[in-house]
């Protein structure tokens, strides 16, 4: 049975390997026309029919190994023909692909033919029996080692990635300091200058003896007063609101529907609480999904989900509004991006034009205590 599922292989690749070098070559007629446009047509469809003779390869290489071997390439944006073009061309794995496409046909057309002409001898049959697994076996080797990535490899990329996450952490932390400095230096720190004025200039008007203009200035100075405070408790709440600590995750998210112009649903299913700048995290994106959802989705209903599963915290926003929402047009989301990018976490927009606006919110966490939180209906 295994012999002869991995001869049906060597078949198939004998036949995949004609259809390789003939992609091959288009790949280079392709190239070659890129400057007269036709090329990129050709190459709009060379890439992907490569990409799925890669894929066939894989999985057979998986199954004679008896290994799993994931898809390499990088994800495409969802649309966009030059944002999707670029993202192919950055991807190491096409050029590895190409490589393969050059190579493979010569190693494939050699194995699968010594395999196949084996199995018709009687005597080579014996052969056949012996010969064909290690064979096979070398030959997806051969494959798994150009189109997948070792795992040196895989390792480097992630040092990669949390170079860079951390170096955008880096800078979130500072403006994050610098809003703060700024929040309290126009706010509070104003307030109390004043203030301090208004309590000196009461002082002189005492000693001048006019109390009604001295009252004046005392009450002035309560007014600012109260002014502080509350200018104090936002950048208070700018930190680690309140409603956070005191209401968990899925609470404080039920809160932000509440204030919502337009009814927002919130099912949030969590068997426990985020570490606290998870929770943070997701909140203001949450926060800012919620209210790009009241300045330009025009919607009439929204809706959020709260899950967590198999360690991934997932939020979901979403609106029947017009869609259209695109991270690159604004500083919001992108915001958003770079503070969950910091927990190896995403933000991903679905929201073709007329609608609906779905935005997913997914960071890696474990959750503590095994509670419930409770979820809430219509808001
Ligand atoms: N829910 C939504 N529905 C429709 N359009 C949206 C929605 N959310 C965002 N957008 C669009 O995406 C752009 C980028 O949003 P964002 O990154 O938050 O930036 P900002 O809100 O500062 O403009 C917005 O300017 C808006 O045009
Ligand atoms: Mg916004």
């Amino acid at each position: 049975m295994l012999r002869l599922r991995l001869t049906g292989y060597a078949v198939a690749q004998l036949f995949l390997s004609i259809v390789m070098i003939v992609l091959f070559v288009l790949w280079v007629v392709g190239g070659a026309l890129v400057v007269v446009w036709v090329g990129l047509v050709i190459l709009a469809g060379v890439v992907p029919t490569t990409r799925w003779i890669a894929n066939l390869h894989r999985t057979m290489a998986a199954d004679t190994l008896e290994v799993t071997l994931p898809s390499p390439y990088r994800p495409l944006p969802p649309e966009g023909f030059f944002a999707q073009a670029r993202t192919v061309l950055a991807d190491p794995m096409t050029w590895r692909d190409l490589l393969w496409l050059l190579v493979a046909p010569f190693v494939g057309i050699t194995v699968s033919l010594v395999v196949i002409i084996l199995l018709l001898g009687v005597v080579t049959g014996f052969i056949w029996w012996f010969v064909t697994p290690p064979l096979m076996q070398a030959r997806a080797r051969f494959d798994r080692m150009l189109l997948c990535y070792s795992r040196t490899e895989k390792l480097e990329q992630r040092v990669q990635e949390l170079t860079e996450t951390r170096a955008d952490l880096v800078d979130h932390s500072a403006a994050e300091l610098r809003r703060l400095e700024r929040d309290l230096h126009d706010g509070a720190q104003a307030r109390l200058v004043a203030l301090s004025m208004s309590l000196g200039m009461a002082e002189a008007a005492f000693d001048t003896e006019d109390p009604e203009q001295a009252r004046q200035l005392v009450r002035d100075a309560r007014a600012t007063t109260s002014a502080a405070i509350g200018d104090l408790r936002s950048v208070v709440r700018g930190i680690h609101p309140p409603v956070l600590a005191d209401r968990g995750l899925a609470g404080a998210v039920a809160a932000l529907a509440l204030d919502m112009a337009i009814p927002v649903t919130v099912d949030a299913r969590l068997p426990g609480r985020p570490p606290a700048p998870v929770e943070s995290a997701v909140y203001f994106g949450v926060a800012e999904c919620l209210a790009n959802l009241g300045k330009h989705s025009g919607a009439r209903n929204g809706w959020i989900t709260l899950r967590w599963h198999d360690g991934l915290l997932q939020a979901v926003v979403g609106d029947d509004g017009r869609g259209g929402a695109d991270p690159g047009a604004g500083t919001g989301m992108l915001g958003v991006m770079r503070r969950l990018a910091a927990f190896d976490g995403t933000l991903s927009v679905s929201s073709p034009a007329g609608g609906p606006t779905i935005i997913t919110l997914e960071v890696p966490c474990d959750l503590s205590s095994p509670k419930t939180t409770p979820s809430s209906g219509p808001a």
